[in-house]
């Protein structure tokens, strides 16, 4: 068996290798402190593997994305989500049968308890809908107690899975003091959730395709990301036996920050100030190399890709294809365009592989489907739900599954006396 040797302080140890399937190798260090005393010490883990896991692959240098062993570009052309949300939680795409079935539930368990709806009463018409989002869902567990790896896990998850996007579209309605729009059974997941955000009771409203098609696309680029920010808070929250909820509830949290998913917010807000500052981009790009400022150029650059982002790619071309179709010119699209362009030739941007990433197009085509700008990290939680439900239920299925308890070195004052009020 291959190993990794330590020499620390005189003394040697040895530490065996753990081989992926497709040829990672991490140094399994999980006796290091018993045998050494010592501890790793990688703030921000760029250098830590928090876990064993089989369901999405990545390879930041060659710009591979698969879930489940499918390449996202096949699974962005050829499945719908709902499909996709299958394959992530249970490991297989869905027959047939399997699919008409988990749909069908999908369908079923979408309204909530009219009681929720009083909860959306008492927010302020300016609050954020990601915390109007993150709340709901915790409050899921209050009406769904025990949603534990032992109790109707597979019920729970299409309770989630189904409420989620009622509670999405009903945060909008809330924000724009339109009453809530119910769901309706006919439509699929995505056409569903669009009727709720869209329709109003005056008039009838039917989803367009190139919509559904576009929204369909989003959700199932966005569904998972192996140990992001956000999926490893749901996998922290739910190492200590937190219900399913509340774990992914807390995954929302980790999300709303414009580090993550909150990018996609921030690019438009970005592209708009640039666009209002007479469109000089390369002003931007400057300033986004100085080091004394705190400028960054918001959905470039990312902890995995040192090349572009699989699905950057592809909505680049998306957003193209349904501007097009919707006959919408929007003049942000243009601007991205030669930001991007800038970009991937200035040596800052070169010499740190800082390439487009998922959230540098998404908001254009939100844009363009008439989703305000506040809702954007929602429809990002939207698509990644199935991703922190996988990566939840994994954890929790681990017969030796451990609380997540990382480490630190202390840095701070040794042992002192308290010295006597008057003294200090
Ligand atoms: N604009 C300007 N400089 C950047 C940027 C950027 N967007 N991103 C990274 N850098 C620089 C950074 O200053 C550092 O430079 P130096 O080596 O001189 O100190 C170098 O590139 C490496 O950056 P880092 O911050 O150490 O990289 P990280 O892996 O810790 O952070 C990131 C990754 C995505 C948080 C970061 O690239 C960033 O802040 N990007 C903008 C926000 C954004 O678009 N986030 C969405 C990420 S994709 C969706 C998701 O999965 O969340």
């Amino acid at each position: 068996m291959s190993t990794a040797k330590l020499i620390l302080e005189g003394n040697e140890y040895e530490f065996p290798l753990v081989r992926g399937s497709e040829g990672e190798v991490g140094i399994d260090t999980v006796a290091l402190r018993k045998h050494t005393n010592a501890i790793s010490l990688d703030p921000g883990y760029g250098s830590t593997g928090s876990c064993l896991s089989g369901i999405t692959f990545i390879d930041g240098e060659k710009g591979i994305l698969r879930y489940r062993g499918y390449d996202i570009e096949k699974l962005a052309t050829e499945s719908s989500f709902v499909e996709v949300c299958y394959l992530l939680i249970y490991g297989e795409l869905p027959t047939q049968e399997e699919l008409l079935s988990f749909s069908d539930r999908l369908t079923r368990h979408t309204l909530i308890h009219e009681d929720m709806k009083k909860f959306f009463e008492g927010f302020p018409a300016t609050a954020h809908p990601m915390a109007m989002l993150s709340a709901m869902v915790s409050s899921l567990s209050a009406y769904y107690p025990g949603a534990g790896i032992d109790e109707d896990l597979d019920l729970n998850i299409v309770r989630l899975l189904a409420k989620v996007k009622t509670v999405a579209a009903f945060s909008y309605k809330k924000s724009i003091g339109q009453p809530f729009i119910y769901p309706r059974n006919k439509y699929s997941y995505c056409a569903n959730f669009l009727h709720m955000m869209f329709a109003v009771p005056a008039e009838d409203y039917v989803p367009p395709k190139v919509l559904i098609d576009a929204l369909n696309l989003l959700l199932v680029l966005h569904a998972d990301h192996e140990q992001n920010c956000s999926t490893s808070t749901v996998r922290m929250v739910g190492s200590s036996q937190t219900n399913l909820y509340a774990s992914i509830s807390a995954g929302i949290s980790a999300l709303w920050g414009p580090l993550h998913g909150g990018a996609n917010q921030k690019v438009i807000e970005q592209l708009k100030m640039i666009r209002e500052d007479g469109s000089n981009f390369r002003k931007y790009v400057d300033l986004a190399k100085d080091k004394s400022s705190p400028f960054r150029l918001m959905g470039f650059g990312h902890r995995v890709y040192k090349n572009f982002d699989p699905r950057a790619r592809i909505l680049k071309k998306t957003a193209d294809e349904v501007l097009d179709q919707l006959g919408v010119d929007d003049p942000l699209l243009d601007i991205a365009k030669q930001l991007e362009e800038v970009a991937l030739v200035d040596d800052y941007f070169v010499s740190r592989k800082l390439y487009p990433n998922v959230d540098f197009y998404s908001g254009i085509i939100y844009r363009a489907m008439g989703i305000p700008t506040n809702m954007f990290t929602v429809m990002f939680a939207l698509g990644r739900m199935p991703g922190w439900i996988a990566h939840w239920k994994e954890m929790r299925e681990e017969p030796r599954g451990r609380i997540n308890r990382p480490r630190q070195i202390y840095t701070g004052p040794t042992q002192r006396e308290i010295k006597p009020l008057e003294e200090r």
